[in-house]
């Protein structure tokens, strides 16, 4: 067994300097630091269909299908589908592997070294800080059009950027409510998803099961529309494959199903935070596994169903953009359906808000645990057992950035961060089964290296399909990253201190 706490590699100045896993375990057991372990494989499972269905299915299948693919995006979904999948056998092994809170985080600390953690983390507060405010926004959105139903409006002012302008009063409002309930207990939000994903999944089933009686072949043709060039030209909206090898800039056709699959690949976001929740688990060596695998495979089966269907029920280009499930039932008559679809979207969303918010707030605890941000943030909460301080101010600024900002340009940027998080945890598996070979596993990937180099390719691929403008913002963010670790992390990190 390893005795040193850490690992350095000559000439690196620290920053290639690793935590021992039995150290990051070791760290979970210090009783001020440490979290309660109380989820089962069953929990983590409903955790990620908790997370992984929301915005992503009930907004952007009509916003894709209508603008990029067409009734293709089913095959969007299916790409980026295979893309998560391949990286979910990678985050699997590192999760049953490295059982402690911080996900891809935790695993490249442990695995590739502390600089690479350092970007992973400061990458993974993009994903999951703004995916929760894209969802808030979200949320409101719904929840201000059926208080319109209700004859119920709010102030221009209160509405929000994505809504009719100002300050979106009920993202910021929905946001400090999760905030709350996370501070009082794992198991009480836990308990709060059951409920919530047991709403969302059966209107998903409902849209399915009542949908197809409603679905008209001659919605699916063409299947794959023609490629068509792009109003805004060449500029930093087209996608950095088509800048790279200089395609006329298109939607449709063949590129616009992966175009598609680029911005989908937000409804599959969520299965890597089950992960997250590694030190609150009590079997984590098999029921991570279990948790990740099962909650992917099950959400891929609902999106690529819900999507056959709405485009069978609607020409792609009638689809709406902001609810197109609960639209498309209007479209065909069947106001009622809608209804009942827009509620079981606006109580789903919610889950999806908490659970990226509960994923954040570990990652930061993991961040701050080690010294790479300021300790106090890691204090765990005397009665409730939970991070507290972490989850309140990033609950705070979460509530403020949904407050003010937009959805869809948050959105690529979340999948932009996630992709590459994807690629980092892909690398990782290869470097650990070579440094560390002695470790147990008790999942493995399969094909070692050839599995994971195909995921990072995969996820490479994707984010090639994204926008120029999102590889911009993408490198701004992670610059600003650099900086603080150098300004602060570098000097402060635990691991350097204790040697
Ligand atoms: N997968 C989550 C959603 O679609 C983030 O909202």
């Amino acid at each position: 067994m390893e005795t040193r706490s850490t690992r350095d590699r000559p000439g690196s100045g620290g920053m290639l300097r690793t935590k021992s896993i039995e150290q990051s375990i070791r760290d979970t057991e210090e009783p001020e630091h440490a979290l309660r372990k109380s989820l089962s494989a069953l929990d983590l499972t409903v955790f990620g269909v908790g997370v992984i269905i929301g915005t992503g299915i009930f907004v952007l299948t009509g916003k894709v299908a209508k603008e990029t693919a067409g009734p293709a995006v089913a095959l969007s979904f299916v790409a980026a589908g295979v893309v998560c999948a391949l990286a979910a056998l990678c985050y699997a092994e590192f999760a049953s592997t490295v059982p402690v809170a911080g996900s891809a985080y935790t695993f490249a600390y442990a695995s590739i070294g502390e600089f690479p953690a350092w970007i992973i983390g400061w990458d993974l507060v993009l994903e999951l800080a703004l995916g929760c405010a894209v969802v808030a926004v979200g949320w409101s959105g719904y929840a201000q059009s059926l208080l319109a139903t209700a004859g119920v409006t709010l102030p221009d002012w209160l509405r929000g950027p994505s809504n009719g302008g100002g300050f979106d009063l009920l993202a910021a409002l929905l946001v400090l409510l999760v905030t709350a309930i996370l501070v009082a207990g794992v198991k009480l939000s836990s308990r709060v998803t059951t409920i919530i994903v047991g709403i969302k999944v059966t209107v998903v089933l409902l849209v399915i099961a009542v949908g197809a009686f409603f679905v008209k072949g001659e919605n699916y043709r063409p299947f794959v529309p023609p490629a068509e060039p792009t109003q805004g030209g060449r500029g930093i909206d087209q996608s950095a494959v088509q800048a790279l090898f200089g395609f006329t800039p298109s939607n449709f056709g063949v590129m616009g199903i992966f175009a598609g699959a680029a911005v989908v690949f937000f409804a599959f976001i969520g299965f890597d935070i089950v992960a997250t929740a590694a030190e609150e688990t009590r079997r984590p060596a098999r029921d991570l596994p279990r948790g990740i695998l099962g909650s992917l495979a099950i959400c891929t089966i609902l999106y690529v169903a819900v999507s056959v269907v709405v485009t069978g029920m609607q020409k792609y280009s009638d689809l709406s953009v902001s609810a197109p499930l609960a639209d498309a039932f209007k479209a065909v008559g069947r106001p009622f359906w809608a209804g009942l679809i827009s509620f079981g979207a606006i109580v789903g969303l919610t889950s999806v808000c908490m659970i990226m918010l509960l994923g954040q707030s570990r990652v930061f605890f993991a961040m701050s645990r080690d010294g790479l941000l300021p300790r106090s943030f890691s204090r765990v909460h005397p009665k409730f057992g939970t991070p507290y301080r972490s989850t309140v101010v990033l609950g705070v600024l979460v509530a403020v950035v949904a407050g003010f900002t937009s959805i869809s340009e948050l959105a690529e940027l979340v999948n932009i961060g996630t992709l590459f998080a994807f690629v980092v945890v892909a690398v990782g598996v290869i470097v650990l089964r070579r440094t560390r070979p002695d470790l147990p596993r008790n999942f493995r990937t399969p094909l070692v290296p050839w599995l994971p180099a195909a995921s990072v390719l995969a996820s490479l691929w994707l984010m090639l399909n994204l926008p120029l403008e999102t590889w911009l913002r993408f490198a701004v963010w992670m610059l600003l990253g650099f900086a603080v670790y150098f300004f602060f992390g570098r000097s402060h990190s635990r691991v350097s201190t204790r040697g």
